[in-house]
């Protein structure tokens, strides 16, 4: 296999839309904040084996800009319990050679929060091995305001193209996701790189996300590396 083919098979980018996480905890008769933290403890592993591929950019969305509608309760719950997992996590996520990185709107995130995703990233800079970008707070249609509101800002008066806006992007160093998987049955982007998913392929999986494991990543990978991707021209 050339290195063209090799590329093909492994998405550079893979993004999870983590779903499930209140049925997952429903079934079992326990509160929802139960489902998110069995949530956030599956992420642990999954970075492991996500580097594992040889994937270079896992991103995961875990609070969207219209999650702030559930009751304060859950909302507030969410919150602590990221920044628990910061805390807790980061030296594993480093040993493993991963730079932590966060995407979204600052505004809304509690300051104790906050001032914990600065430290996490300041921490993490140097690994290079893989970026593990968490959207918190996070919409694809904010990131396109934010970005036109920014080059506004900037003065600019000459017309814009597709490369001057992603310059003005949450992220701009990080290449689109190749594969977007959602988990828990819905069929729906929900506000998830928006901009960015012109081209994904999309992988679903009925199985709630605190479920999904190891085999089931195997899974979709397998079902990527067997897809097309044409890109609007025609089959090679
Ligand atoms: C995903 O799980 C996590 C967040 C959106 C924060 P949900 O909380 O959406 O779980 P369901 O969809 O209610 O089962
Ligand atoms: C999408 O899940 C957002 C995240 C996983 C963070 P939701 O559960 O919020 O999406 P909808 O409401 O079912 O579309
Ligand atoms: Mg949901």
């Amino acid at each position: 296999m050339n290195d063209d083919q090799n590329l093909k098979r492994v998405p550079k980018h893979l993004a999870i839309i983590l779903d499930g996480n209140g049925r997952w905890a429903k079934q079992r008769h326990l509160p929802r904040l139960f489902g998110h933290r069995a949530g956030l403890r599956k992420l642990e592993n999954m970075v492991r084996l996500v580097k594992r591929e040889g994937i270079r950019y896992f991103s995961v969305y875990a609070f969207s800009t219209e999650n702030w509608n559930r009751p304060k309760m859950e909302v507030d719950g969410l919150m602590s319990l990221f920044r628990y997992y910061i805390r807790r996590k980061v030296d594993e996520v480093k040993k493993e050679g991963a730079r932590i990185r966060f995407c979204g709107r600052k505004d809304k995130i509690p300051e104790e929060l906050a001032k914990q995703m600065q430290w996490a990233e300041d921490y993490t800079r140097d690994q290079n091995i893989l970026d593990f970008i968490l959207c918190i707070n996070y919409g694809g249609r904010a990131e396109i305001i934010d970005a036109v509101n920014n080059i506004i800002k900037s003065g600019r008066q000459d017309p814009i193209n597709e490369d001057d806006l992603k310059k003005y992007f949450y992220l701009p160093d990080v290449p689109d996701p190749d594969l977007i998987i959602r988990t828990s049955g819905e069929l729906r982007l929900s506000n998830f790189w928006l901009w960015e998913s012109a081209y994904s392929e999309y992988y679903f999986t009925n199985t709630y996300w605190p479920d999904f494991d190891e085999q089931e990543l195997r899974k979709a990978l397998d079902d990527y590396a067997g897809r097309e991707r044409r890109y609007g021209g025609l089959k090679s």
